[in-house]
């Protein structure tokens, strides 16, 4: 069955009707697609194009399908075009052909099929949330569980300057907050209504728009058909808000990674989240992170599919357009599967403080807080610097790690030191001097994370 082919003498070829079959991806839309025509129904019901009991039959025999098409053999060996074609076919087995053709009256594929997209990628986008949510939540418990644990912050993979574990967690929690307010954002744009566009003209028949908007839980309605023809920015909205999630989660990834691995040692993965190999019987790898971050390239891959199908189009719909739901479910299931991984691999994750600890203070992580020292003393910062430079290259040629210097030592090393400025050679001493808002001084710390856990629960409102 075909929604065209009046004007047609001949029939599509084989080749072509193969390859302009979309219903092995678009069936994922049927749910939609039938809330969709059921408001389109009552819609057309207010304008007299269907009576009250045209309207009640086609309305229970979508509803019906809704159900039906849960089964597994739901559409068995169809052979249309796409899903909105099958729910057309499968209405006038039920109501009638005489019925089931007044349905598609003053709609075209084209604002139907953007309605679908916006109503599915709607819930999705839900989803996501949720699931960011729950990672949120389940990182400012890890953050929580070691509250003073000292790690040494990198810079270029190189030991930086100490600073605390929940300071290192929250930088986390702030990306993925911003992420939280994008997937918001994008809610917004998708969760505009328009139908009634027609296929680019707008629909010749005056449907209450903003009764079929409400119906569907739109905030409002569309305001240009042609726009809606050949739009897909909401798409990108998203998409864009997921690429950034996914670049956050494949850098927590690869921290992770690293920071598990026998070169830094200071963190374990529970054996649910780890595999071995089949050759190596010591193995146990990161797999379920390292997968996270593959997907983070493949899902930026259907971001660029996106937007280079869109590039060249000419205003309104082109047949094109049908080429952006596999890419875009793609990027939905690898972006919830993703962030489900990435909360398991967080509930598994065990913090080992005694060898970060270590490794901030057999470094010259504290180098930093003994120039500050100095240049709170008057001595410009960058002579400072140079100070603590010449004392840091003579405790490498010594072997001396910072806390093997005395204050006596440091005070005849260099005389712009003072005998009070020795315990910021112990990387703790020097947390206490970064109490500035944003910084990872202990009370900054704890406030944060506090403020963290409400706004934790602001994120979980509707
Ligand atoms: N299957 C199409 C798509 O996904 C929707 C149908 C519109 N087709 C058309 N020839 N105008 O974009």
């Amino acid at each position: 069955m075909k929604l065209w082919g009046g004007r047609f003498e001949g029939g599509p070829s084989e080749v072509f009707d193969r390859f302009g079959r979309s219903l092995h991806f678009d069936k994922e839309l049927i749910d939609v697609d039938l809330r969709g025509s059921i408001a389109h129904a009552k819609g057309l019901h207010k304008i007299g194009i269907l009576s009250a009991d045209e309207m009640a039959r086609l309305t229970a025999a979508l509803e019906a399908m809704r159900t039906e098409c849960r089964a597994a053999d739901f559409f068995g060996n169809s052979e249309e075009e796409d899903v909105h074609t099958v729910v057309i076919r499968k209405l006038k087995e039920r109501v009638g052909a005489d019925l089931a053709d007044k349905i598609h009256t003053g709609r075209s594929r084209n604002d139907q099929v953007s309605l679908d997209v916006r109503l599915w990628l709607r819930e999705r986008i839900d989803d996501a949330r949720r699931l960011l949510v729950q990672l949120l939540e389940e990182l400012l418990k890890l953050a929580a569980r070691y509250p003073d644990a000292l790690i040494p912050g990198y810079t270029h993979t190189r030991r930086a300057q100490p600073v605390l574990w929940p300071h290192y967690i929250l930088s986390f929690f702030e990306m993925f907050a911003r992420d939280h307010e994008r997937l918001l954002d994008a809610r917004r744009r998708v969760n505009v209504m328009p139908l009634g566009s027609g296929a680019l003209a707008g629909s010749g028949f005056p449907i209450d728009r903003q009764a079929v908007a409400e119906e569907l839980g739109f905030d409002s309605v569309t305001r240009n058909s042609m726009d809606v023809s050949g739009d897909r920015d909401f798409l990108l909205d998203f998409e864009h808000a997921a690429n950034l999630i996914m670049l956050h989660l494949s850098r927590l990834a690869e921290d992770w990674i690293l920071y598990t691995g026998e070169e830094y040692r200071w963190m374990d993965l529970g054996d649910g989240v780890t595999s071995g190999s089949s050759m190596m019987p010591q193995k146990r790898n990161p797999d379920s992170l390292e997968l996270i971050r593959g997907k983070a390239g493949r899902v930026f891959g259907t971001y660029m599919a996106l937007l280079v199908t869109m590039k060249g189009l000419p205003t309104t719909y082109n047949r094109d357009m049908q080429e952006d739901k596999e890419p875009l479910f793609d990027a939905v299931n690898q972006l919830l599967s993703s962030l489900e991984m990435a909360r398991v691999v967080v509930e598994t994750a065990v913090l080992k403080p005694e060898v970060p600890r270590r490794a901030a203070e057999e470094s010259w992580a504290v180098a930093t807080d003994l120039a500050d020292a100095l240049a709170r003393n008057g001595m410009p910062f960058h002579q400072a610097h140079k100070v603590v430079g010449r004392l840091v290259l003579e405790s490498v040629r010594a072997g001396k790690h910072a806390r093997d210097w005395t204050a006596a030592e440091l005070c005849a090393f260099d005389a712009s030191f003072k005998p009070e400025m020795a315990p910021l050679l112990d990387p703790r001493e020097g947390l206490a001097t970064r109490e500035i808002r944003g910084g990872t001084g202990p009370q900054a710390v704890a406030t944060a994370l506090k403020e963290a856990f409400e706004r934790l629960q602001s994120m979980r409102r509707p």
